[in-house]
């Protein structure tokens, strides 16, 4: 008998609907308004936004993913990457970790969407890449994890996703506005965009596929797939949690680390400037809206328990009345029909 699969409970995630990338400010991405800003200028910028409709809707959809993936990332921290706009306006015109994570996760965001868009073929400008991989520059061949190596005979083929193209573009819309300016924060924000493309480009996984009479694989063909979005947001993570302070060079157009005993920032490295507030309380300055209300975990030891994510002004329990499927019975074939039943539950919100 086949197996039959149940989605037992479907997560929907919330529509961003007041979305901060949809503001009106400068600061936050929100292409359409880029482009608005940008309407009288030259180069590559004003070309996407005058001629590239396509691609702009890509940009879009590659904000909003980036959006939606730091908020997954945060959901459990007293900065949760709210939609709020703000708030998100605040701590993107701060230079603090949060900022730094928030401009590397929307540029790879948009790279992602991108080089998506060209391997479905739903962009007239791109496709994917067919056959061998070109090598990096300077280099003779294209070098393999230990672990993606085939065993068996192969061959590159196929339909390899097009990430030169998407990281290209990504770099264009995102970094051409800034390539003149060089003062630190600037510095700090270039860097971080490329530290997100990089978590894309260099996640690349190859793929294959057997060729051969009943599955005997004498032959595979392989091609290079990106890593899935939550794997780029976990990546990223990492080097949040890692992230450096680097303050500016004296000779005005580099940074250097904020102590002398520390090692150089590399490329992968999220970086900032300046101090986080503890958003512990709403704080209209720096866009932090505080923990109050917000539901902490009593069984956890994280940053979502109640002893962290209240910051120790305690927390209060209220029972709730939730519902559950129950009763289930498999009905031949191929449904499954619950009852739904009320269960208590005892949440603890931050005073
Ligand atoms: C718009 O794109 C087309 C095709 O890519 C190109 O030939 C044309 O020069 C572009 N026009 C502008 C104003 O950039
Ligand atoms: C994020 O934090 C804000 C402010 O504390 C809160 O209103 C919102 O419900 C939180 N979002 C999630 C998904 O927990
Ligand atoms: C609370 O934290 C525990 C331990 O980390 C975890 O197993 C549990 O799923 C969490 N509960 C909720 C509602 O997130």
């Amino acid at each position: 008998m086949r197996p039959v699969v149940i989605a037992a409970c479907l997560l929907l995630l919330a529509p961003i609907t007041d979305s901060w990338w949809a503001s009106g400010s400068a600061v936050i991405l929100d292409p359409r308004m880029i482009c608005k800003k940008n309407r009288r200028t030259r180069g590559r910028l004003a070309q996407i936004c005058r001629n590239e409709t396509g691609l702009l809707k890509e940009i879009t959809k590659g904000v909003t993913l980036g959006a939606t993936e730091c908020a997954h990332q945060f959901r459990n921290r007293r900065w949760n990457c709210t939609t709020q706009r703000r708030s998100m306006r605040k701590i993107l015109m701060r230079d603090t970790r949060e900022t730094g994570f928030v401009n590397a996760i929307t540029a790879a965001g948009v790279t992602y969407s991108i080089t998506r868009a060209c391997t479905a073929g739903s962009l007239l400008e791109c496709s994917c890449e067919k056959g061998a991989p070109k090598p990096r520059r300077g280099r003779e061949s294209v070098t393999l994890p230990p672990s993606q190596v085939p065993t068996e005979r192969w061959q590159w083929g196929g339909c390899s996703d097009n990430v030169r193209f998407g990281l290209k573009k990504s770099r264009e819309f995102m970094d051409s506005r800034y390539r003149k300016r060089s003062d630190i924060k600037t510095l700090i924000k270039l860097h971080n965009h490329n530290a997100g493309r990089l978590a894309v480009k260099n996640n690349m996984k190859m793929e294959c596929k057997c060729h051969g009479l009943s599955g005997s694989c004498t032959l595979r063909t392989c091609w290079w797939r990106m890593p899935t979005f939550r794997e780029v947001g976990d990546r990223l993570r990492d080097r949040f949690e890692g992230a450096a302070k680097v303050i500016a060079s004296n000779d005005g157009d580099s940074f250097m680390p904020e102590s002398p005993s520390i090692k150089k920032p590399g490329k992968k490295d999220i970086i900032y400037s300046e101090e986080s507030p503890d958003f512990c309380s709403a704080n209209l300055k720096t866009g932090s809206l505080g923990t109050l209300g917000r539901q902490c975990n009593i069984s956890s030891a994280g940053t979502d328990s109640c002893d962290q994510l209240c910051c120790r002004r305690g927390y209060k329990e209220t029972s709730v009345r939730d519902t559950e499927n129950c009763n289930c019975q498999f009905k031949w074939c191929c449904e499954v029909i619950c009852e739904t039943c009320y269960v208590k539950r005892n949440i603890q919100t931050c005073l």
